[in-house]
C-alpha cells in the first residue's frame, strides 16, 4: 500500500515572530501548514532560513515531549524525519533558528490517523435460508476511532451504521466493530454483503477516508426432498438387477451418499454416486438402503426396502389320511423355501370356494428360506369327490404396479366310502336238501367298489377264505357243507361283514319201528317200543298212539317208549314220525296184549341200549300224558300194522 502524505494548505497557516529581524533574516518550514499522516508512513518536516550565514537550528514540540525523529542540519536547512509515523509523532512541531542575536521560530501541527486496512466481514456460520446469522463488520487498527463511522449494507440497502463517539484517555489503534444479526431469505441469495468504513480525519475537508469490503452473500440451503427413484421395483426376484438413484436439494447441490441399514443397526456406506446399481442380487440383499444428500449446512436422508423374493418351489397339499367320508381330514398346504414371508398368503380352496386362508405378518429382518404352512380339517362328502383342492400362495409387491406372484398347487378330491350294506342273496334257500347246489351272492356298496371275500366261519373261530368272486356257489351240497359262511365287503378304508348259516339237510329215510321183545305181549309184560332213525340229523321223532280219531303224543326218551306191566288197553297202533324240512317219514305198529289167567308170570328188565344213530335227535315236545291202567280192562285187539311213508 503507498503511502499517503496529506499535506493541508490554506488558512490555517500559523507564524509566530518572536522577534522583530531584519528583511533580511527570514525562516520557512514545510509543508507550511498542518500535515496528516498516516501511522507507518515516512513524513520530514524542513525548516529553512535566509539572510543568515550560519544558522543554528533546534526542534521541539510544544509540550516538550520527545521528538520521536531524526534531525538533519544542512547549511540553512533542517530536516526533521519520522519514519515511521507513531502515535508519538501527534504534536504541534516548532523549529527554532538561533541567527547571532536573532531567534526566530516556526511551528507545525502534525495530525495522525491510522486506517491501514478493509474492514473484514466475519459471519457466525453458514448462510442458511431460515437461520439467523450475525454479520460482524470488523474494522482493524483505527485511530483515531472517534472518527469512524461504519455501515452495513445487504444489497443496497443500509442495514446499519454506527459511529464510535465517545473518546478514550489513551491514544491507541483500536478494532473496531458492527454486528448485525438477520435471518436470510430466498431472495437473499445473491446479494452482496457491503461494509462501509470512513474516516472522517478533517471534519472542514470533505475528503474522508473510506474502506469498503464486499461480500457475495454465500447462502446455503440444507439438503431436503430427498427422493429416490428405483427401477425396476423394490419387490425383485433372485438374480435380478435393480438401479436406484437419488436426487436431493440444496445449496451447495448435497452430495449423495449410499448406504445399507446392516442388522445390526450400522450402515455401510455402498457409493458416493447418486446412482446405485445393484446387480444379481440375492435374498440377503433384502434391506433397507439409505440415501443421504449432504452439503455444508446439513444432510437428509430417504430409505427404500428393497425385497428380493426367493420362491423356489410350488405349495405342497399333503393330507393327514385318506378322505373317507365323513371322517375328518387335516389338509396342509406348504410352502417351501420362501422369503420373505411377510404378508405371505396361503389359501386352500375346493373348487371355486375358499376353505381357509391365512396371512403371515412376521419379522422380516431374518433372511432365510422358511416353510410356511397352512392346515385346515374339514369333513369330506362324497359330494367332494372330482372337485379340485387348490393351495395358492401369494406374496404381495410392495407396489401395486405388479401382480402378486403366486404359485399354487391342486389335487382332485377322492373320497372313498367304508363298505355298508352287506348283503346276501342265497338261491334257493339257506336251508337246503342235501345234493343240491347253492348260490350264494354278495353285495356291499362303498368307494372304490368293495372287494368281496367269501369265507367260512371255522370251529375255532378263524375264517376259511373260499373264494373272491361275489357268488359262491356249492355244487352237489353235502351235510358237512352246513356252517356259517361270512361274506366281507373290503376297500382302503374299511371292512363291512355278513354272515349266513346254510343248513344243508337229508330227508328222514330208513326208519324202524319195532317193539321189544315183540309185538305180541302177554298182559304185565314190559314192552319198549322204539323208533330209530338211520340217517337224519335234526329229525323230530314223535311217537304216538292212535286213539280214537286222533293220536296221543307218548313221552319218549331218544325215540324210546316203555311200557311197564302192560295192560290189555296198551294194545294199539303206534306210530313214529320223523319229519324235517326236506322230508318225512311214518312208521306204525299194532301192539298186541293178551290177557293171562294168573299173575305167575313176571317180565325179568332187560337193560335194553337203544342208540339212535344220529346225534341231533331234537326231543320230543309236546305234553306228557299219563294213562293209568286200568285194572278190569279185558280183551284183546287184533293187529294191524300199517305204513305209510311220504318224503
Ligand atoms: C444496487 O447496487 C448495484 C451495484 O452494487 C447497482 O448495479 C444497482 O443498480 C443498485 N440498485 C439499486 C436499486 O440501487
Ligand atoms: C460414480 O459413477 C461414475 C460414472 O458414472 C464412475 O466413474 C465412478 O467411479 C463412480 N464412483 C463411485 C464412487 O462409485
Ligand atoms: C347259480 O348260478 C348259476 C349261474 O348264474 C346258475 O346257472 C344256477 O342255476 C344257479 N343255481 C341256483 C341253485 O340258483
Ligand atoms: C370266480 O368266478 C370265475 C368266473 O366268474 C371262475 O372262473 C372262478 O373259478 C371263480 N373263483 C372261485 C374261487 O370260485
Amino acid at each position: 500500500m503507498p503511502r499517503k502524505m496529506v499535506v493541508i494548505f490554506g488558512a490555517s497557516n500559523i507564524l509566530w515572530m518572536v522577534f522583530a529581524v531584519s528583511q533580511a533574516f527570514k525562516i520557512d518550514i514545510f509543508p507550511e501548514s498542518k500535515i496528516i499522516a498516516q501511522i507507518g508512513d515516512s513524513i520530514s518536516l524542513t525548516c529553512s532560513t535566509t539572510g543568515c550565514e550560519s544558522p543554528s537550528f533546534s526542534w521541539r514540540t510544544q509540550i516538550d515531549s520527545p521528538l520521536n525523529g531524526k534531525v538533519r542540519n544542512e547549511g540553512t536547512k533542517s530536516t526533521l524525519t519520522m519514519d515511521p509515523v507513531s502515535l508519538g509523532n501527534e504534536h504541534y512541531y516548532l523549529c527554532t533558528v538561533i541567527c547571532e542575536s536573532q531567534k526566530l521560530e516556526r511551528g507545525i501541527p502534525v495530525e495522525i490517523y491510522s486506517f491501514p486496512k478493509d474492514p473484514e466481514i466475519h459471519l457466525s456460520g453458514p448462510l442458511e435460508v431460515g437461520k439467523p446469522v450475525t454479520v460482524t463488520c470488523l474494522v482493524p487498527d483505527v485511530y483515531p476511532y472517534e472518527r469512524l463511522e461504519i455501515e452495513l449494507l445487504k444489497g443496497n440497502r443500509s442495514v446499519k451504521t454506527q459511529d464510535f463517539l465517545e473518546v478514550s484517555e489513551m491514544k491507541s489503534q483500536e478494532t473496531k466493530s458492527v454486528e448485525v444479526t438477520f435471518t436470510p431469505i430466498d431472495e437473499d441469495i445473491g446479494k452482496a454483503l457491503v461494509c462501509q468504513a470512513t474516516l472522517h480525519i478533517n471534519e472542514i475537508d470533505s475528503q474522508p477516508q473510506v474502506r469498503k469490503t464486499t461480500k457475495k452473500l454465500q447462502v446455503y440451503i440444507s439438503p431436503k426432498d430427498t427422493v429416490i427413484s428405483v427401477n425396476p421395483s423394490t419387490s425383485l426376484q433372485e438374480g435380478d438387477s435393480v438401479t436406484m438413484t437419488c436426487t436431493s436439494e440444496g445449496l451447495p447441490a448435497p452430495q449423495i451418499f449410499w448406504s445399507k441399514k446392516l442388522d445390526n443397526g450400522n450402515l455401510q456406506l455402498l457409493s458416493e454416486n447418486a446412482t446405485l446399481t445393484l446387480i444379481a442380487m440375492r435374498m440377503e440383499d433384502s434391506g433397507i438402503y439409505m440415501c443421504e444428500g449432504v452439503n455444508l449446512v446439513g444432510k437428509d436422508r430417504k430409505e427404500v426396502k428393497l425385497i428380493v423374493q426367493a420362491f423356489l418351489r410350488d405349495p405342497e397339499i399333503e393330507m393327514s389320511g385318506l378322505l373317507v367320508s365323513g371322517n375328518p381330514v387335516t389338509v396342509s398346504c406348504k410352502v417351501p423355501d420362501v422369503y420373505p414371508f411377510d404378508r405371505l398368503e396361503i389359501e386352500l380352496l375346493k373348487g371355486e370356494s375358499i376353505m381357509k386362508n391365512k396371512i403371515f405378518w412376521e419379522d422380516v429382518s431374518k433372511k432365510s428360506l422358511e416353510t410356511k404352512s397352512l392346515e385346515l380339517t374339514f369333513i369330506p362328502t362324497t359330494e367332494d369327490t372330482g372337485k379340485v383342492l387348490v393351495c395358492l400362495a401369494k406374496l404381495p409387491i410392495d407396489e401395486m404396479e405388479f401382480e402378486p406372484k403366486q404359485r399354487q398347487s391342486t389335487q382332485i378330491l377322492y373320497v372313498n366310502v367304508a363298505p355298508r350294506d352287506t348283503t346276501i342273496l342265497i338261491s334257493p334257500s339257506s336251508i337246503l336238501e342235501e345234493g343240491r347246489s347253492v348260490n350264494m351272492t354278495c353285495s356291499s356298496d362303498g368307494l372304490p367298489a368293495p372287494k368281496i371275500l367269501w369265507s367260512r366261519l371255522l370251529s375255532n373261530g378263524d375264517l376259511q377264505p373260499l373264494s373272491e368272486n361275489t357268488t359262491l356257489t356249492l355244487t352237489s351240497t353235502k351235510m358237512e357243507d352246513s356252517g356259517i359262511y361270512v361274506c366281507e365287503g373290503i376297500n382302503q378304508v374299511g371292512i363291512s361283514r355278513k354272515e349266513v348259516k346254510l343248513i344243508i339237510q337229508v330227508a328222514p329215510k330208513d326208519i324202524r319201528l319195532t317193539a321189544f321183545p315183540s309185538e305180541s305181549v302177554k298182559e304185565g309184560d314190559t314192552v319198549i317200543i322204539s323208533c330209530t332213525c338211520g340217517n337224519v340229523p335234526q329229525t323230530l321223532i314223535i311217537l304216538k298212539k292212535k286213539a280214537g280219531s286222533g293220536y296221543i303224543v307218548l313221552k319218549s326218551t331218544d325215540g324210546a317208549y316203555t311200557i311197564h306191566r302192560a295192560q290189555l288197553e296198551d294194545a294199539g297202533v303206534y306210530e313214529c314220525e320223523s319229519k324235517n324240512e326236506v322230508g318225512l317219514q311214518l312208521r306204525s305198529i299194532t301192539l298186541d296184549v293178551k290177557g293171562r289167567e294168573s299173575n305167575k308170570h313176571y317180565f325179568s328188565p332187560e337193560l335194553l341200549v337203544l342208540y339212535c344213530a344220529s346225534s341231533l335227535i331234537i326231543p320230543a315236545i309236546g305234553m306228557i300224558i299219563y294213562f293209568a291202567r286200568k285194572a278190569n280192562m279185558k280183551g284183546s285187539y287184533s293187529l294191524v300194522e300199517a305204513q305209510k311213508s311220504k318224503v
